[in-house]
């Protein structure tokens, strides 16, 4: 047989966030060159006959090598991060180049290409956190790096180190109107979690279960509220993250159903856990404490019916790589430390793709092409990587899945492979698992072994994701000149 392609994936059933069919795909320098059935031979061929093929998971909210101001370390960089994502069926990741106060953004940036350079195994992007906006990085630095391809920045609305008021967040979200650029909001009342913080230590409340009554589900729906207010009056997009429950959940249901452009994300924390885990014996309750905090069961089932519905787009880990032991991860402050000293956020890269294949699609609480949209296809449209990656099309880079869906298995921190000492999932079941994952046509995880590369990982420079006609539903204002 005549070898057109470096790849054939034979007998694939190909599933998109639309499409679902038979076929074989054809692979050159890395990209989809070919979608039908009985293509001729390729360099090397596998064969999917019977497995579902998607595009490989785009995890566009993980943390890695990403430098700390209290002390703490994360112990993922990107050559733990990237092999752990491929370990799980991510092809892409889109962690957070940081800048501190007094930093410049186009430091952190370059700071943070160091970090990557060499180290990656599949493709990254970079949003940027944006913890200090001087007239300086809003009239300059920012305009600059949208241009370049870091067309998405993230917003605190709580951490001191981080938060930023309203006022500073108009000037962002004005710049990301003008620019074209992506916002995420980390929406939490800052001022109400220091107050009730306070009010639990003196009452010496001091444990990890203490974070959760420190952060209760009505200040991130204060928060939510505000920040769809402030998109709304500077009529501009803007992707509300990690949403934990109930109440952030009808904040952005209501602003959707007004026709404005509200963006929704949860992560597999909100499905999986409880506050009741934060209660766990001893410190062990540390492991799981990352913000918002998990709540309860029947906010699990209001989160997976928001994925059903359509009130989330993007589903991502929140990738927060702290180790349980040693001295600069959960226990920072040392064992004991109380809630408020403890490191936030929990791992997840390599198995929020398992875990919501084997939890939501096979247990028939979402639908196969929703998974694709929330795992992948609607991250690449909405950080402006779309068709490149996020599908399955001629001309997409040939990041896919083949997945293995009849295989049972537990989860165990001994069989994953970042670099963090426990998972938060330990112990769950779950049936499906990828068999394949391929970066750009090649193979990195197979049959349970990795075979990625140091480097073949590559910068991906974003387009714009906000093109002015998806403006329009929210304040009109004679400021604003088309
Ligand atoms: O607790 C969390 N979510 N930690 C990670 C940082 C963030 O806010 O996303
Ligand atoms: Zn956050
Ligand atoms: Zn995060």
């Amino acid at each position: 047989m005549r070898e057109d392609f470096d790849l054939v994936i034979r007998s694939a059933e190909v599933v998109t966030a639309t499409d679902r069919y038979l076929a074989d795909i054809g692979v050159v320098n890395g990209q989809i060159n070919a979608i039908a059935k009985g293509l001729s031979g390729g360099r090397k061929e596998i064969d999917a006959k019977g497995r579902l093929v998607t595009p490989g998971g785009i995890d566009s909210h993980c943390h890695l090598d990403q430098p700390m101001s209290d002390g703490s370390k994360m112990v993922d960089d990107f050559l733990s991060g990237t092999r752990s994502a491929a370990c799980g069926g991510t092809t892409t990741v889109i962690p957070f180049a940081c800048q501190f106060k007094g930093q410049s953004l186009q430091d952190a940036v370059d700071d943070y290409h160091k970090r990557a350079g060499k180290l990656a195994s599949i493709d990254y992007a970079f949003h940027l956190i944006v913890s200090d906006p001087t007239p300086q990085v809003l009239k300059e630095e920012l305009p600059r790096l949208v241009e370049k391809g870091y067309t998405s920045f993230k917003v605190y609305m709580t951490y001191d180190d981080m938060k930023l008021n309203d006022r500073q967040i108009l000037n962002l979200l004005a710049l990301a109107r003008r620019e074209g650029a992506m916002t995420m909001i980390h929406a939490e009342n800052a001022d109400c979690i220091a107050w009730l913080t306070d009010q639990l230590l003196e009452a010496g409340m001091t444990s990890p279960i203490y974070h959760a009554h420190s952060r209760p589900m009505l200040i991130e729906r204060e928060a939510t509220h505000r920040a769809i207010a402030l998109a709304e009056l500077v009529d501009v997009p803007i992707l509300v993250v990690h949403v934990s429950g109930r109440e952030a959940v009808d904040q952005i249901r209501a602003a959707q159903s007004l026709g404005l452009k509200i963006y929704g994300e949860t992560c597999p924390q909100y499905l999986m856990l409880t506050a009741d885990d934060l209660g766990l014996d001893g410190f062990e309750g540390a492991k799981c404490i990352c913000s918002p905090p998990p709540r309860d069961k029947a906010n699990q089932e209001i989160i997976w019916r928001a994925l059903d519905n359509g009130t989330f787009q993007v589903f991502s880990s929140d990738h927060a790589p702290f180790a349980f032991e040693g001295p600069t991860g959960k226990k920072v402050r040392g064992e004991g430390a109380a809630f408020n000293e403890v490191p936030n956020g929990i791992p997840g890269l390599e198995t929020r793709m398992s875990l919501l294949m084997s939890h939501g699609v096979l247990n028939g609480r979402i639908d196969l092409h929703n998974f694709v949209a929330l795992t992948s296809t609607n991250a690449a449209k909405l950080y402006g990587l779309f068709p490149k990656k996020g599908t399955i099309a001629v001309g997409s880079d040939a990041d896919l899945v083949v997945w293995d869906l009849d295989t049972p298995r537990t989860i165990q921190n001994s069989a994953l492979h970042h670099n963090v000492d426990y998972t938060p999932y330990e112990g769950i079941k779950v049936q499906a698992w990828p068999a394949i994952t391929l970066s750009r046509g090649v193979v990195v995880w197979q049959d349970g072994v990795y075979l990625g590369n140091p480097g073949h990982g590559q910068f991906l420079a974003c387009e714009r994701p906000v093109p002015a006609k998806v403006r329009g539903r929210g304040h009109r204002s004679p400021l604003w000149k088309e």
